[in-house]
C-alpha cells in the first residue's frame, strides 16, 4: 500500500460523533484508524479504514493501536478522542466506583491516547489533537426547571461533567506543552447532540438550545475536521463550543 498522506487515528468510531467525524475525514482525504470497543462492527455506515479494537482504559491496548496504526500507515497526523461514556448521578449520592469508571474512560483514556501518539507526531514536527469536551463540563450540570429537586438530584451528572472539565484542563496544559513541537491541542465542547447518549433526556431541553434544535454528530465533526486542518494551525488550547447558543462563554 503507498502510504498515504495524512492519517487520522480516531476512538469511540463506531459511535454518533465518531463516525460522522470518521465520514468527514475521509472525504477531507485521511486515511482512517477506526478504534473502538469490540471493534466497529463491519457493514455499519462508517468508511473504509483500519479497525482497531480498543478499550481506552488499557493503556497497552491503547500503545498497541496506535503501533499497529504506524506500522500499517506510517504516521498519524491527526487524534480525535471521541470514546466516552455518559454517566448520572448526583455529587450527594454517586457511588465512588461510578466516579472512577466514568473519570477513568472519559479522562484517563483521553489521556493515555494523547500520550501515546505524541512521540510520532514529535517526529513528524506536525500533529493535531481534538478531545471531546462538553458544555456539562462548563455548566455545573443543565437546569431542568421541568422537574422537581428531588428528581433535579438524581438526574445529576457531576462524575460526566467533572470527567469534561478535566478534558478541557487537560487540552489547555498539553497545548502549551507541545505548541513548539508543531502540535495543536484543543477541544470541542457539544451541548446536546441527538445521539444514543442523550435519547434519555427529555423534549423539553429544545427548548433550552436558542437555535431551537439539538446538534446533529455532523455539526460536531464539521468543528472536528476544521481543528484537524492546516488552517487551524494559530488555534491551539481552545475548548471550542459548539451548542447552539445554549451556553456562551
Ligand atoms: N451526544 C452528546 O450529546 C454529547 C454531548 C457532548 C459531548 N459528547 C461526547 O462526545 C463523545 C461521543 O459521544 P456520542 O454521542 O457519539 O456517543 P456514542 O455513545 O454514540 O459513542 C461513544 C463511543 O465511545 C465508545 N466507548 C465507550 N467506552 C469506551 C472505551 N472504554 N474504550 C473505547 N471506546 C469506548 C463506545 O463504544 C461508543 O462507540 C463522547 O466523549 C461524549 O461524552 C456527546
Amino acid at each position: 500500500m503507498a502510504a498515504p498522506d495524512k492519517v487520522a487515528f480516531i476512538t469511540g468510531a463506531a459511535g454518533a460523533i465518531g463516525s460522522a467525524t470518521a465520514l468527514r475525514l475521509a472525504q477531507d482525504g485521511y486515511a482512517l484508524a477506526l478504534a473502538d470497543m469490540g471493534a466497529p462492527a463491519a457493514g455499519s455506515d462508517l468508511p473504509e479504514g483500519l479497525v482497531l479494537d480498543l478499550d481506552v482504559r488499557s493503556g497497552d491496548q491503547v500503545r498497541a493501536a496506535v503501533e499497529r496504526t504506524l506500522a500499517t500507515y506510517g504516521r498519524i497526523d491527526v487524534l480525535v478522542n471521541v470514546a466516552g461514556i455518559t454517566s448520572f448521578g448526583s455529587a450527594q449520592q454517586l457511588a465512588e466506583a461510578e466516579w472512577q469508571r466514568v473519570l477513568d474512560i472519559n479522562l484517563s483514556g483521553t489521556f493515555r491516547c494523547c500520550q501515546a501518539v505524541l512521540p510520532a507526531m514529535k517526529t513528524q514536527g506536525r500533529g493535531r489533537i481534538v478531545n471531546l469536551g462538553s458544555v456539562l463540563g462548563k455548566n455545573g450540570g443543565n437546569a431542568r426547571p421541568w422537574v422537581d429537586a428531588g428528581e433535579q438530584k438524581a438526574s445529576g451528572n457531576v462524575a460526566y461533567g467533572v470527567s469534561k472539565a478535566g478534558v478541557h484542563a487537560m487540552t489547555a496544559y498539553l497545548a502549551r506543552e507541545v505548541a513548539s513541537l508543531g502540535i495543536t491541542v484543543n477541544a470541542v465542547a457539544p451541548g446536546p447532540v441527538a445521539s444514543a447518549m442523550t435519547t434519555a433526556l427529555p423534549p423539553a431541553i429544545k427548548s433550552m438550545i436558542p437555535v431551537g434544535r439539538m446538534g446533529t454528530p455532523q455539526d460536531v465533526a464539521a468543528l472536528i475536521a476544521f481543528l484537524a486542518s492546516d488552517a487551524a494551525g494559530f488555534i491551539t488550547g481552545e475548548t471550542i463550543d459548539v451548542n447552539g447558543g445554549m451556553w456562551c462563554d
